[in-house]
């Protein structure tokens, strides 16, 4: 069913705010992956392929564009709002909550997620 899920702790804020923009491995295969973005002290989670044509989110570059900041998808240059996953020409990511607690950081998500791949 969509629209349920857990929160699901993915690591550490000290560890995670290293990075701008990074790959997040569902247990659920490689096509419920997440691209985690980290900007201006803030998390933000959208799944991690691209609604055009698949392009790699994670590997995006963060722009701030018309006042809200966006990732760039490495691929044709579409621009992604990062807080609502929207699309000037009307594609849509979903995005997903994240929360953090003490010094851990949560997604509210239906797989568990994992900074590094499985080993298979
Ligand atoms: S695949 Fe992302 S813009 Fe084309």
């Amino acid at each position: 069913m969509e629209g349920t899920g857990d929160w699901r702790c993915i690591g550490k804020v000290n560890e995670l705010s290293k990075k701008k923009c990074q790959r997040l491995y569902s247990a659920g295969g490689k096509m419920s992956d997440l691209a985690l973005f980290f900007h201006e002290g803030k998390f933000y989670a959208m799944e991690a392929w691209c609604s055009h044509l698949g392009g790699p989110l994670f590997s995006g570059e963060i722009e701030d564009y018309k006042g809200r900041c966006h990732v760039m998808c490495p691929w044709h240059g579409y621009m992604f709002d990062l807080q609502d996953g929207k699309n000037e020409i009307g594609l849509q990511q979903e995005v997903h909550e994240v929360k953090i607690e003490g010094e851990d950081v949560f997604i509210f998500y239906k797989t568990a997620l994992s900074t590094s791949p499985s080993s298979e």
